[in-house]
């Protein structure tokens, strides 16, 4: 595996394996890799000639208020684990590299950002991974880029890019990795202290429960969400939102007649967590 720092050489090295008709996988991240990062790079792996793994914490998508300088940081540990998963580039650059001095550009996707975490985060977030994705996009030049289902709303939101720009990368978003005990894999669960941790399972247990209430045939988006909110409620949590959206538009939704995305985000202990589920209408259907 290589580690690259500059577009000048990554755009070599995607060239060259280009020339040669190879396929290439891009798996975007801000590093601190668990088994959701690995994954992604398993799926690109099975499904590409070369995989370009990007490692860079991305200062536009973080708020003042947040955890930029406080987000986990291992490149040597990161680099280990993703040469083990046979990635063929690290491209890790200096934050000057990807924004040098001067750089003017914006990309605000309007619609899908404006509710959950972009209501929440406040617009930069959506703005900051929609730029900085469109740009790694624009180096790399992936056939199929790679993200993880947990963050929902950032598929939705990288998505809509590709459509609206007509931008030649296919994208495919890979299951929810959850540790045993049903909490989703972050990179954030490392600020949670012992008794955090344990209440953490609160979320997908929330989400399990309205879950079960949707298959059960309960249609009312607040029925439904009142099964989360006892679950959280019991385990100490306020979530900072728990909402059920319309999966591909996130308009409110008052009845699940179509595809639902039911998402949370909550603080537990020093973390921000986010989780969530899709109520797939269709698969309850063949399922009755
Ligand atoms: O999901 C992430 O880790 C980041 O938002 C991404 C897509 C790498 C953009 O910085």
């Amino acid at each position: 595996m290589r580690i690259l720092r500059t577009i000048a050489e990554v755009r070599l090295a995607v060239g060259a394996a280009r020339r040669e008709g190879g396929s290439v996988g891009l798996v975007p991240t801000m590093g601190a890799f668990h088994e959701g990062h690995l994954s992604l790079m398993r799926r690109a792996r099975e499904q590409n000639d070369l995989v370009v793994v990007s490692l860079f914490v991305n200062p536009t998508q973080f708020g003042a208020n947040e955890d930029l300088g406080a987000y986990p940081r291992d490149e040597a540990r990161d680099a280990r684990l993703a040469e083990a998963e046979g990635v063929d580039i690290l491209f890790a650059p200096a934050a000057s590299e990807i924004y040098p001095d001067g750089f003017a550009t914006n990309i605000h996707v309007a619609g899908v950002t404006d509710v959950l975490d972009g209501a929440s985060r406040g617009p930069h977030h959506f703005d900051g991974v929609a730029t900085v994705v469109t740009k790694l996009f624009g180096i790399v030049r992936p056939d199929v880029a790679y993200f993880g289902q947990k963050d929902a709303q950032q598929v939705l939101v990288v998505r809509r890019v590709v459509r609206d720009l007509d931008l030649d990368v296919r994208i495919d978003a890979c299951p929810i990795v959850r540790e045993p005990d049903g909490l989703a894999m972050s990179s954030r669960n490392v600020y949670l202290d012992a008794d955090a941790r344990a209440r953490a399972t609160a979320l997908n247990r929330a989400l399990d429960a309205a879950a079960s209430a949707f298959e059960e045939g309960e249609r009312d988006a607040d029925s439904i969400l009142s099964a989360a909110h006892r679950v959280l409620a019991d385990a100490g949590i306020a979530p900072e939102y728990l909402e059920l959206r319309d999966a591909e538009t996130l308009q409110p939704v008052a009845r699940v007649e179509a595809d639902a995305l039911l998402a949370v985000a909550a603080h537990v202990g020093a973390a921000r967590l986010i989780d969530n589920h899709l109520l797939s209408v269709l698969r309850t259907r063949d399922a009755s």
